[in-house]
């Protein structure tokens, strides 16, 4: 089998953060989603993956390399409009010639492994199998309405009125009936190439779509919200390693990974958290679920649920930060200039709540 992630796409919803960065690249407790992403297809036992990238291909060809970190070999699609998943299969005709393949869609976080899943597929006679996973707000997703047998009746890509709160999870396996489908159906009312549509042209087809039920958790990384919950996720998970410098002033709780280079100095940290290379917290409070990236300097300031992207600075801070999701190289410091006065220079579409 094949693996096929889609790494395209704008990520408008995460601006002003995916200005300057592909959103697929954000990290989530200071790994970037793309790469557990390629970490657990490779898992699976697959070595040969697609990346479809779009217009932040250089970004995205900058971190992830030819593959060599997680032994798989990368094959780069280049998909030049974001015109929806199924149009990013049909990009990617070539690359995945007649295999089976898993699609990932780069940009979504799921609790466990997906091994099981994919060799359940592998050696199966379904021509698809797709994930649900019921969830409350189904509307912002594809839906599936199950029969009395639980076969798939109907999917629809995001339903005013779902018919039931079956989300269509971003992890999909196909056959090469799927390029057929593709090529068949016409651009939805937002102008894409649904996937949902083309896996409807399956069922319709008589082809066979086996729908597996996800009970863990799943997040499709679409807004800061979201982001913050997948890292709160992301962080009960983790394996607690601590591989940086702890000084006896310090007090760290046990739920904590303090990566390489990491320096702690008079402050406390509490778990789940994560401290990245050669970040420095002096003088500071950490609390829990808060990923702290590489090269980050906290001094003097207080922080929890929240997560600080890399070179970032925050320093003399007299509140708490809280909820808040800092992107990369950004200072926030208390200003000894006169007047008293709160200085910012924002960046679009930021948002900024102030005491
Ligand atoms: O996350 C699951 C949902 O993903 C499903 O429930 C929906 O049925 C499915 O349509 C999709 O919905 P989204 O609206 O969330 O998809 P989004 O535009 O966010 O794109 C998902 C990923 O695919 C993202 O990493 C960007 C990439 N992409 C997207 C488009 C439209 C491409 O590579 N090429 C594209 O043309």
């Amino acid at each position: 089998m094949k693996g096929l992630i889609l790494s395209g796409g704008k990520g408008s919803r995460l601006y002003p953060l995916t200005f300057t960065n592909a959103k697929q690249l954000i990290p989530v407790a200071n790994t970037p989603v793309l790469f557990r992403v390629i970490a657990s297809i490779r898992d699976a036992g697959i070595d040969d993956i697609g990346i479809v990238v779009g217009s932040t291909a250089a970004k995205i060809k900058q971190a992830v390399g030819t593959g060599d970190r997680w032994g798989v070999n990368i094959t780069y699609i280049q998909q030049d409009q974001p015109l929806g998943l199924a149009h990013a299969v049909k990009t990617a005709a070539d690359f995945l010639g007649d295999d089976r393949f898993v699609m990932f869609l780069g940009d979504n976080v799921i609790e466990g492994g997906i091994s099981p899943l994919i060799a359940q597929f592998a050696n199966s006679e379904w021509n698809s199998q797709i994930v649900l996973t019921p969830i409350d707000h189904p509307e912002d997703y594809g839906v599936a309405e199950l029969d009395d047998d639980g076969r798939i009746k109907r999917l629809i890509e995001k339903p005013k009125h779902p018919p039931s709160n079956l989300a269509l999870v971003g992890i999909y396996m196909f056959d090469h009936h799927i390029m057929q489908a593709v090529n068949e159906i016409t651009p939805s009312w937002r102008g894409e190439l649904e996937i949902t549509d083309a896996i409807q042209w399956l069922v319709d087809h008589d082809y066979s779509v086996h729908p597996y039920i996800h009970r863990g958790w799943w997040i499709d990384t679409g807004q800061p919200g979201d982001m913050l919950e997948a890292n709160d996720l992301v962080l009960e998970e983790l394996a607690y390693k601590i591989e940086g410098y702890v000084d006896r002033e310090s007090e760290v709780g046990r739920r904590v990974t303090i990566q390489r280079g990491a320096e702690i100095i008079n402050s406390v940290v509490r778990g789940p958290s994560i401290i990245g290379e050669n970040a420095r917290i002096v003088n500071s409070y950490i609390g829990p679920f808060t990923s702290i990236d590489h090269d980050v300097i906290i001094e003097d300031s207080e922080i929890e649920h929240s997560m600080v992207l890399e070179n970032s600075q925050i320093r003399d801070i007299p509140a708490r930060i809280q909820d808040s999701l800092i992107g990369r190289n950004a200072v926030i410091k208390r200003s000894p200039i006169k007047p008293k006065a709160l200085k910012m220079t924002v960046g679009d579409n930021s948002r900024i709540g102030i005491l």
